[in-house]
Formats: C-alpha cells, structure tokens, sequence
C-alpha cells in the first residue's frame, strides 16, 4: 500500500448475519494487507478473524474485567485476536456521553492489553463555524493523552462530525492543514512524530484516491461505503496500488 497508508472501515452497528457472511464471501483472499482494519459489531468478530487483514474492535471498557454486564474489555479483544480498537468516536462521544476522561482511562487499557487504540477526534460544525477548531482538537488530543507515554501504538484519526455520514468532507488542502496542525501539536506538546494521523468523514470511491494522494496524511477511515463489499474492494485497490 502507498507509504504503507492505513485504511480502517468501520461497520458500524450494520449488517445482519447474512450480510455478513455475504460480506465475508466477497472480500475473502481479496484483501492481503494487514494496514486494512476491519471494525465490525462486536458480536461478528469471530467471523472476521484469521484472514489477511487486521480487526478492530470499535468500543472497549477502561476495566480489564468484572461485574460490568454488557461490557467488554480490551484484555478480552486482545486474546480474541484483535489488534486494534476505535476509541472516543463521535458517535460514542455523542450517544453515550463518553467524556475526556473515560476516553483516557479507555486509551491506558488498550495500551495495557497490547491493543492499538484509535483515537477519534473532531470538531462540530458549531465550532468550526466559530473557528474554535485548534482549540477544540487540542484539547481533545492533550486530554486524550494525559499522563500516556507509550505513543508507538496509538493512532489518531482526524473526523470532524459534520463530515460524518453526510456526503460532505473539508477540502483536500483543509484536510492537510489539519492533519499537519495535528502532528506538530504532538510533536510540541507529546515530542513525537511516529503516531499515524488518518482522516475519516464521507471517505468514498469518488474522493479516496485524492484524499489518499494528501503527503502527510497516514490514511482513511471509512465507514458507510465499507457496507457494500465491492466499493469497498475498488477503493482498497485505489488505495493499494496507487
Ligand atoms: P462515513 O464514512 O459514513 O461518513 O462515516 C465516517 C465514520 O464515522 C467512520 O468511523
């Protein structure tokens, strides 16, 4: 893959257990590559494992177990087989009021476990109206990080909500900028330079090869094109081989 470039595609709560299998069928020995992370509902992990891509889990709890019923954890994943896990998605952020703090304590048992946490962070369209972006984006990052040392295996990905799910993404040069502000923000304040910065917000077969084609970008996350696995397929082969 180009650089090396990650793709994520997180399936969100889609897909029924025939989607599944149909899903599976199609994509089976066609994705050879372990920078592709799968993230399905949790239930189908079983499913997607012991192929040639990595999987993700797309929430885990900040306890590596006992009586927290519906939970699961990070040590868990880890011992399934699962390499990475989505953590402060906007959606978890939204709907499940998953605060800075909680994100931390999330980030401290992947790392814990041996699982690469994927921090999600982005403004609203409020905010980028009122140009609080840096300030937002910051503040989620500095606060995600707390008291963390390891950074070699965290990665960030760049989704501002509004892009999420509404066919509309910042432009290119946009996309840049803040992917650039992201990095030199980790270097001043975290003194590193190796976490991966990805962007996800209406990733789609139209625009991945040009958001791909981005220098400092470190990949994509997609989400509702990962559902049909032939557009997913095509962009990945953008993605391969461009
Ligand atoms: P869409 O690609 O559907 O905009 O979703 C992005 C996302 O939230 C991926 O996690």
């Amino acid at each position: 893959m180009k650089k090396n470039k990650y793709v994520v595609g997180n399936l969100k709560m889609n897909m029924m257990l025939e989607d599944v299998s149909l899903f599976l069928k199609e994509i089976s020995g066609h994705v050879q590559n372990n920078r592709v992370i799968l993230c399905p509902s949790t239930i189908y992990i079983p499913y997607f494992l012991k192929q040639d891509f990595a999987v993700g889990i797309q929430n885990v709890f900040s306890k590596n177990q006992g009586a927290y019923t519906g939970e699961v954890s990070a040590k868990q994943a880890s011992r399934m087989g699962v390499h990475y896990a989505l953590v402060g998605h906007s959606e978890r952020r939204l709907y499940f009021r998953e605060d800075s703090q909680m994100i931390n304590q999330k980030i401290k048992a992947c790392l814990d476990t041996g699982v690469v946490p994927m921090l999600c962070i982005g403004e609203s369209r409020e905010e980028r109206d009122l140009l609080r972006m840096d300030r937002v984006i910051k503040r989620q990052i500095l606060d995600a990080l707390h008291d963390i040392d390891d950074l070699d295996h965290i990665m960030i990905i760049y989704e501002p909500t509004w892009a999420i799910g509404t066919d509309v993404s910042p432009s290119n040069r946009e996309i840049e900028k803040i992917i650039v502000f992201i990095k030199q923000l980790l270097k001043k304040y975290k003194g590193t330079d190796s976490i991966p910065v990805l962007y996800g917000g209406s990733v789609n077969e139209e625009n991945i090869r040009e958001i791909m084609n981005i220098d400092e970008i470190d990949g994509v996350m997609i989400g509702s094109a990962t559902k049909n696995p032939k557009k997913f397929l095509s962009m990945i082969e953008v993605a391969v081989n461009e």
